[in-house]
This record gives C-alpha cells, structure tokens and sequence, in this order.
C-alpha cells in the first residue's frame, strides 16, 4: 500500500464536472485495460481501437508500458514493488483521463491482480473494461517482437514476466481475446462490439 505522505493538503473541486466534459465531448469517459504478456498484443490492438474509435469520432488515449516507461515512469524497473507502483500511477492517469472525457487505453502487462483491481476500484462500475489478450507463453515467445524472450532465456534479462516472473490472470475480465486465434481486425472488432452493446460508445 501507498502512504499517503503529503499532509496539509485540501481538495479543490472545479465547477465543471467529469458529465459535464463527456456532454462536451459526446462520449463517455472510461477506461480500457488491457492485460497481458509481453508480445501477446496490447499496443498493436490499443493503436488499432485507437484509429477505429477516432475514425467514430471518439477522442482517446493510449497509454503503453514501454513509452511511459521513458517518461513518467523512468524510475521504475521489473521488480515486483516497481511494477505495483508503475500500475499504480497507470491507474491514476487512466483515471484522470477518464475525468476529462477521454476513453483511456491502457497497454501494460499488469501482472498482478491486485494490482489491477486497484485500477478498477479507481473508476465507477461500467466505467472499466478489462481485456485479458490470452496467448499461450509459446506464442508470445515465438513473436518476440523485442528479442526481449530469447535474452531472458539466456538470462541476460531477469525477473522477465511468463519466464521468471509471474503473470496473475485475471478472474473476472469483461472480455478475453486469444490472439493467438484472432487477428488483429477481429480482435479490435471484439472490444468495439462490447463497448457498443454495454453503451459505453
Ligand atoms: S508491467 O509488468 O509493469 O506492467 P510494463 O507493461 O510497464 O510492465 O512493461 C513491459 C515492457 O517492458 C515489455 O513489453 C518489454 O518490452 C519491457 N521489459 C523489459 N524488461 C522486462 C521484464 N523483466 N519483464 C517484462 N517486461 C520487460
């Protein structure tokens, strides 16, 4: 758990409300999340949600494990108290971003449950999406977009997720994708079809 260490410190609230910036922007702000092993797809199908949401006229943002890692959270690496506080803050942004309006998509591996449903608790309930993109190890590993399996193999790389970490799947996730069996096009399918059906778009 955080702690909260700032003390002194008084909570502003604006007269424009989350309702008020969703009116604005005609769509609701919540938040997409999207777990997953390394490889197993998370920013390929975030980009391509993103461009069908935006070609709907849908304002979103995506959030992706190795990018934010270069910025915000540059301080952080893979252990497992590194990876709580990178989800945690994760979960803040994606947060806030859903205060504004926006759809938030979130692209990081999140490997630990509880970690996840922290995010979750941050948002009202019908407000968080969270997509299991299941792919066998093996699949993952014979994609390894990065190079990053065959270094942990070899272990140039440690505390690696699938190998010689831990990846918690979720128990109750609004939607799981095997990509392994769906493509790009009809995964991205998948999620549009769940966020209209739940009118969440
Ligand atoms: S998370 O576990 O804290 O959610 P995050 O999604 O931010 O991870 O970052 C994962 C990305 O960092 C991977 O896609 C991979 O490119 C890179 N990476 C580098 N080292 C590791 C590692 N030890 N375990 C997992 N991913 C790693």
């Amino acid at each position: 758990m955080t702690i909260q260490k700032a003390t002194n410190i008084t909570w502003h609230k604006g007269e424009i409300t989350k309702k008020d910036r969703e009116a604005f922007l005609h769509q609701k702000g919540i938040v997409i999340w999207l777990t997953g092993l390394s490889g197993s797809g998370k920013s390929t199908l975030a980009r391509s949600l993103e461009k069908r949401l935006f070609r709907e006229g849908k304002l979103s943002f995506v959030l992706d494990g190795d990018n934010i890692r270069h910025g915000l959270n540059k301080n952080l690496g893979f252990s497992p108290e590194d990876r709580e506080e990178n989800i945690r803050r994760i979960g803040e942004v994606a947060k806030l971003f859903s205060d504004s309006g926006i759809i938030a998509m979130t692209a990081f591996i999140s490997p630990y449950r509880a970690d996840r449903d922290r995010a979750r608790r941050l948002l009202k309930k019908g407000e968080f999406v969270e997509v299991f993109l299941k792919v066998p190890l093996e699949t993952a590993e014979e994609r390894d977009p990065k190079g990053l399996y065959k270094k942990a193999r070899a272990g140039e790389i440690q505390e690696f997720t699938g190998i010689s970490a831990p990846y918690e799947e979720p128990l109750n996730p609004e939607i799981i994708i095997d990509t392994s069996e769906k493509n790009i096009k009809e995964s991205t399918d998948i999620i549009y079809n769940y966020l209209k059906e739940k009118g969440m778009i």
